[in-house]
């Protein structure tokens, strides 16, 4: 059910021209590498213009949006706005740059600015009558003609997604062995009773499952984070986990007690009552498998609540050694769609929620590092361009963990659809018709434990369930 996702060094690649177009643009963000490949291009005959309104006669684009400056979110949205305008000037091919080392590993952003692979897979989906390929280009800055001519080579190889380190090793990222399950493994990473796992998301959904069953192999402690506040359960109302239910319930209680039920508040008080009901039946699972678990409402995408909160579970249950990151928000739209507060809310919850949480974690080393990604990142998906290029930060900043933390074990796990949490009947239905299985949530959490606890401490990235389409990475573009 699960593989490996590895960098492979690429040796047979064609070396033909860096493009088939003679009027290309390039967008201004690093002013000084766009000057230097205009000049390369230009050497070649092309027709290159430094600008980040190409006119309507451009025909290729490369955006240099995510190699400038502005904060990591914001350079993301400024790409795909870029990539839309594009697009709908009827332009034909788009390359979009990162520098993530060359070899999507390393490079000055630790993979903050790393979602570009993200973007390319979805618009490809998107937009199938559009060329769109990503570079990761280790930008020397000491070097920035010869950064120039590195570029020029991996656009000359043709592949859609490709790397080019600084030495000009040239590297895609594929689909690796699968990973044998372990069902009884013994824990080659334990964990010890004074550890403390912080984990964001981790009351409800799939992360709370997942906490369960490695509660049921771990003697730690559990700090879990979630925005809601738990409700007490309404009354006169019998216990449901039925929304339907729940809502005709209070709806008819308003009715008897004289008032006119207005529907935005129903919905609200039975989604925040589910909500309470849910995290307080965590918490009892939790502490019927005999370990300490505490919930803490802290909405992470804000720093001062997550350092407040970070300090309180410090003084209470001991510092935190272990991290999961298993918050995230949907809001699907299509790339022409998309707005800015759709694509915020994404990025805030998956991106700035984890910048937020390893700055109040400070330098102190973790044990063990799990980040909540999405298949969607690896294969893109239609409607979820932030969603698909957030989750590929956190597969990029996941390798940059790994440097920082090198005894840990850290795992970046790209789910496909579980038959639970965010998957709603349609998204289920999606998937179904795609002939991609659903997770179920116990295997899901085996896999998450046996991973976490036994599994191999350098694999990082992990691809998880049924592929989406051909195994071979590169294909999903272009
Ligand atoms: N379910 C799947 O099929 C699937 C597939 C691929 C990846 N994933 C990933 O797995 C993770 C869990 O997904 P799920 O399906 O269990 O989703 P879910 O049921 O919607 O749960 C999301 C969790 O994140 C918390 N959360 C959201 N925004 C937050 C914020 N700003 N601050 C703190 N907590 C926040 C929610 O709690 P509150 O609402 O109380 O804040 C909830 O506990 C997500 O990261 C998702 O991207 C899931």
């Amino acid at each position: 059910m699960a593989r490996e996702v590895v960098l492979c060094e690429q040796h047979s690649y064609s070396r033909g021209q860096p493009s088939a177009f003679t009027r290309i643009a390039i967008t201004g963000q690093h002013p000084v590498l766009a000057a230097s490949v205009a000049t390369a291009l230009g050497v070649g005959g092309l027709d290159v213009q430094i600008t980040d309104k190409p006119d309507a006669v451009t025909e290729e684009l490369v955006v240099t949006a995510a190699l400038g400056n502005g904060n990591d979110r914001d350079v993301h949205w400024l790409a795909l706005s870029q990539a839309r305008e594009f697009h709908r000037s009827g332009g034909q091919s788009l390359i979009l740059l990162q520098d993530t080392g060359g070899n999507f590993h390393e490079g000055p952003s630790q993979g903050w600015r790393g979602g570009m692979a993200a973007l390319t897979r979805t618009a490809a989906l998107e937009w199938p009558e559009m060329q769109i390929r990503c570079i990761d280009i280790a930008v020397d800055p000491a070097d920035v003609s010869g950064t120039a001519q590195r570029l020029l080579t991996a656009l000359a190889t043709g592949l859609p997604l490709v790397g080019i380190d600084l030495s000009g090793r040239v590297y895609a990222l594929q689909v690796g062995k699968a990973l044998s399950p372990s069902a009884n493994a013994v824990a080659t990473t334990p964990t010890a009773p004074s550890d403390v796992w912080l984990v964001s998301g981790g009351a409800r959904g799939v992360t709370a499952a997942c906490i369960e069953a490695l509660a049921q192999r771990s003697t730690a402690r559990f700090a879990l984070l979630g925005r809601s506040v738990p409700a007490e359960w309404p009354e006169n109302i019998e216990k449901t986990s039925d929304i339907k239910v729940l809502r005709r319930q209070l709806a008819l209680n308003a009715v008897a007690s004289g008032e006119r039920p207005v529907p935005s508040d129903i919905e609200r008080s039975a989604r925040h009552a589910l909500a309470g009901q849910e995290i307080r039946e965590a918490l009892e699972r939790l502490k019927a498998a005999g370990v300490s678990a505490r919930y803490y409402p802290c909405d992470i995408a804000n720093r001062q609540q997550v350092h407040d909160v970070v300090a309180l579970i410090h003084s209470e249950l001991g510092q935190v050694t272990a991290l999961v990151h298993g918050a995230g928000v949907l809001a699907d739209s299509l790339i022409v769609d998309k707005t800015k507060a759709q694509f915020d809310r994404v990025f805030d919850t998956k991106v700035v929620g984890l910048q937020n949480l390893l700055i109040a974690l400070g330098d102190a080393p973790l044990s063990h590092a799990a980040l909540f990604s999405s298949a969607a990142a690896f294969y893109g998906n239609t409607g979820q361009s932030d969603y698909a290029m957030a989750n590929e930060v956190l597969n990029r900043v996941a390798q940059s963990l790994k440097k920082r933390f090198p005894k840990a074990t850290v795992k970046s796990f790209n789910w496909g659809p579980w038959d639970s949490g965010m998957v709603d009947q349609t998204l289920a239905r999606y998937f179904e018709e795609r002939g991609i299985g659903l997770i179920s949530l116990q295997a899901g959490a085996a896999l998450f434990v046996d991973e976490m606890l036994a599994g191999d401490r350098h694999g990082v990235e992990l691809l998880v369930g049924d592929a989406w389409v051909d195994d071979v990475a590169n294909s999903s573009a272009g």
